[in-house]
């Protein structure tokens, strides 16, 4: 049999987060997050909370050597008073030891997405304070779990946080405001700021943080990536950049806004709340940048749209849907475009070690007495692995690939019923089955490649 082997040391794991599937949502003095009061769902069906001995029992039969987990901020801060809840930091303590019991590597990821409830109702992130805050609460995890983490991820995908929470409103906190998601956007990039250096002060060995980067392409794009633009949709797709990626990606690593988002920044929120310093900030030396990539994002210049709520200043841009294979989610499926944003990195910015934070997908998963066959994400998968190798073999320093998701679990405002997992869970009684993904991907762990 030939391999498609990967680096050796190459790193294999999942990602998970709290809000998706602790459960025990007022255990041990944990207080409100934004999302509990958002969702439509109670996030109790995975009770990780209770079950994370067997969580990690999967993890390790399975061979993962990293698991990157998020600790749940209300669980650490419940509520206004800003008092400390040593209870809730117990539970990463057990968390924790048990991974380091079964050889496997933890990767702590400290914000995705569930702000204590009393942070929102004094402001959320488009207030400042909210960044001082984080670092508090960043130092304050760092001081319980620091003797045992070595790598810090401060932010899952901000941009999330600031345009879906505050700009289209369809993730909590749910408001729609298209200043408010550009000031929550700058004070998110704050905290990674503040939150890093609070971390690195603290003694933390690695630090870095979890962007959402999507190629941007037009629709002829998808099938020939090399396709000549219009000028017009040369535009569009620039600014879609800029503003899905690059108002990140330059600010954390440069030390500066794209210039193409500033204007619009202005126009639309002012730039009161940037101020002298954010910037030097906010560009704290990373040791470790995490990539979730899923799908790109398609479009195209169409001069009568109006800007898209998530992406204010997109006015003139049309978001596609392709005659192309996709998820259940309706996510386009192009494993191409994962080494496109590795060599992008890679070229971009040389220095900056690189990570697969996430890559899955939801399929429609049919349980039969005999198994889970979920043929479909095996080959997302390893279509996406391939693409990951592509890259490593030009020379781009990817440590690792985490796959998104362990156990199917709650997606936000979707539900229950998008299922990401290697493993399925019945919500009824509890019993994780391994979906053939699993196995698969246990087999790839102790080849530390694909088959060729
Ligand atoms: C990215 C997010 O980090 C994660 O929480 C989510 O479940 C997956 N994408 C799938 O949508």
């Amino acid at each position: 049999m030939n391999i498609a082997s990967f680096p050796e040391g190459f790193i294999w794991g999942v990602s998970t987060s709290a809000f998706q599937i602790e459960g025990a949502t007022s255990a041990d003095g944990r207080g409100p997050s934004i999302w509990d009061t958002f969702s439509a769902d109670r996030a109790d069906a995975c009770d990780h909370y209770h079950r994370h001995r067997e969580d990690v029992r999967l993890m390790k039969d399975l061979g993962m050597a990293a698991y990157r987990f998020s600790v749940s901020w209300p669980r650490v801060f419940p509520d206004a008073s800003g008092k400390l809840n040593a209870a809730g930091l117990d539970f990463y303590d057990r968390l924790l030891d048990e991974l380091l019991g079964a050889g496997i590597t933890p990767y702590a990821t400290l914000y995705h997405w569930d702000l204590p409830q009393a942070l929102e109702d004094a402001g959320g992130w488009p207030v400042r304070d909210t960044a001082r805050h984080f670092a508090d609460y960043a130092a304050a995890v760092f001081d319980r779990l620091g003797d045992r983490v070595d790598t810090w991820f401060t932010f899952n995908e901000p941009w999330v946080s600031a345009f879906l929470g505050y700009g289209s409103g369809i993730h909590a906190p749910g408001r729609k405001s298209a200043a408010d998601a550009f000031r929550a956007a700058h004070h998110l990039l704050l905290a990674h700021g503040l939150g890093a250096q609070a971390l690195r002060a603290a003694g933390a060995a690695k630090v870095g943080t979890v962007l959402n980067i999507s190629p941007v392409l037009t629709p002829g794009q998808v099938s020939d990536a090399a396709r000549p633009l219009s000028a017009e949709d040369a535009e569009a797709v620039a600014r879609i950049d800029a503003l899905g990626n690059r108002q990140f990606l330059e600010p954390m690593l440069r030390g500066a806004y794209p210039a193409e988002v500033l204007p619009i920044i202005e126009r639309t929120a002012g730039l009161g709340h940037v101020r002298d310093g954010d910037l030097e900030l906010i560009a704290q030396p990373i040791d470790l940048l995490g990539v979730n990539y899923y799908t790109p994002l398609v479009v195209q210049a169409q001069p009568s749209e109006p800007a898209d709520p998530a992406y204010p200043g997109s006015e003139g841009v049309l978001f596609c849907t392709v005659p192309t294979a996709v998820t259940a989610m309706g996510w386009p499926i192009v494993p191409g475009c994962l080494s496109q944003v590795l060599r992008r990195l890679a070229a971009e910015f040389p220095e900056t070690e690189l990570m697969i934070t996430e890559n899955g997908a939801d399929f429609v998963d049919v349980v039969t007495g005999d198994g889970i066959h979920d043929v479909e994400r095996i080959s997302f998968i390893e279509e996406h692995l391939r693409a990951v190798r592509v890259a490593v073999q030009e020379g781009a320093k990817v440590r690792g690939f985490l796959v998104w998701t362990l156990v199917d679990n709650l997606e936000w405002s979707d539900g229950y019923q998008r299922k990401f997992g290697l493993v399925h869970v019945d919500f009824a009684t509890q019993r994780r089955r391994l979906k053939d993904s699993a196995l698969w991907y246990r087999d790839v762990i102790k080849r530390n490649g694909l088959v060729e």
